[in-house]
């Protein structure tokens, strides 16, 4: 009988063959379908991002026009959607509130035929439209609003600001959210990517396989690391405490959030990106404290642990954009779901084209042949 290694993690092991996006962890790169991340954050759009990813091509501007024409008209949602959404409890967690609503447009839209492209365009679409329609919505009926239509003039991201604030976004902050959604919008076999695509493999409905990836992402050592980022800064407090409080972390053994990396081993290309528009907003809409207060982080982390090859990755400055765009921390987390359905959505597609159920092994170390004893000998 042939004996496996048991890897925990699955650390290394190809988990599928893909062509989506590619990580070069000691060179600090990352492509999108072979574009790399700066060049789409400088030249691209978040539709357009998702539309390559899904359908592996950029778009000709007809077809990009047609795709941004079907998001925007896919973005209101039903009535009996938002009165699902206003029965959840307000101290919920919004990512909680984003897998239920995710999965419950499964009951509205299940049809369930995977083989007909149209069903899927159709699919990809009312996800990309509707998740930030359904994560504005949460936000504002917690604080006891009803949640407002989406806006007809506005682009995707102006949109979701406007849906968020209620008012219409300076043009810079819409563009720099824009570009946070690019960044966020694929990252290879990561944990919700794997679980999109075991989800996928069974050939249930993509609503299933989104919602199954939002629960996977909420995880603080996925998704959820950029919330902790700020309340970090916020614990810290300032520049001087700085040095004291990371070296009372690495004397505990305890973990930096915002730092390390299971692939790059360099600083993430994304969060040297980030670190830009976090200037860019605070030179037109005013400095923030904590950022002086990341910056010495940094200087303070490579000098202990850059040994070790652990640098800032994608949550450490992307808190600290949402923080400035006006975004409550518990929204960090919904806000990477918003851009990662892409990803998501590009798996899933691409899992239906060769697929196999996912069934691994395992290596059991458990009892053989135990004996049943009966309740009252026990
Ligand atoms: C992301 C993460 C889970 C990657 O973990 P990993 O690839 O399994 O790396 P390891 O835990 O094996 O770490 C390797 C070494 O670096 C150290 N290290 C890794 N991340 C660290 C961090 N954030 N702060 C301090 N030390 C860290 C580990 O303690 C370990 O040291 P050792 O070899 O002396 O034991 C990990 O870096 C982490 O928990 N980071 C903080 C959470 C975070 O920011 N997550 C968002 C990821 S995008």
């Amino acid at each position: 009988m042939m004996v496996c290694e048991y890897k925990p993690g699955l650390d290394g092991i190809p988990a599928a063959q893909s062509s989506i996006s590619n990580v070069d962890g000691q060179k600090g790169i990352l492509e999108y379908r072979g574009i790399r991340i700066e060049e789409l954050a400088e030249k691209s759009t978040f539709l357009e991002t998702a539309y390559l990813l899904i359908w592996g091509e950029l778009p000709t501007s007809n077809e990009l026009a047609a795709f941004e024409d079907e998001v925007h008209s896919h973005r209101r949602i039903k009535y009996h959607i938002c009165d699902m959404m206003k029965c959840f409890p307000e101290s919920g967690h919004p990512m909680d509130a984003l897998q239920a609503s995710a999965a419950a447009l499964g009951l509205f839209y299940s049809r369930r035929d995977l083989n007909n492209p149209a069903y899927i365009r159709d699919a990809v679409v009312r996800l990309i439209a509707k998740i930030p329609t359904m994560v504005a919505a949460f936000q504002l009926m917690r604080n006891g609003n009803d949640a407002i239509r989406p806006h007809a003039d506005l682009d995707y991201s102006g949109n979701f600001l406007y849906m968020l604030n209620e008012k219409e976004p300076d043009p810079l902050a819409a563009r720099i959210f824009d570009i946070c959604l690019i960044l966020h919008a694929e990252h290879t076999m990561n944990a919700s990517t794997f679980s999109a695509r075991v989800t996928a493999s069974t050939l249930t409905d993509p609503y299933a396989v989104v919602a199954s990836a939002v629960g996977t992402l909420g995880g603080p050592l996925h998704g959820g690391a950029n919330e902790e980022v700020i309340e970090m800064l916020e614990e810290i407090g300032s520049v001087e405490n700085v040095r004291p409080y990371i070296e009372d972390r690495l004397e505990r053994k305890a973990k930096i959030m915002g730092f390390g990396h299971r692939v790059y081993k360099v600083k993430d290309p994304r969060a040297t990106i980030l670190q830009n528009l976090a200037e860019q907003l605070f030179t037109k809409f005013g400095h923030d404290k904590y950022y002086d207060i990341a910056v010495e982080m940094e200087r303070v982390v490579q000098e202990k642990l850059s040994h070790k090859g652990i640098y800032p990755n994608v949550d450490f400055y992307s808190g600290l954009v949402y923080r400035k765009l006006g975004i409550p921390t518990d929204l960090f987390t919904p806000i990477f779901a918003i851009a990662r359905v892409a990803g998501w959505l590009a798996h899933w597609k691409e899992q239906l084209e060769e697929n196999r159920i996912f069934r691994p092994t395992q290596v059991y170390d458990g009892k053989h042949d135990v004996s049943y004893t009966p309740i009252d000998q026990r």
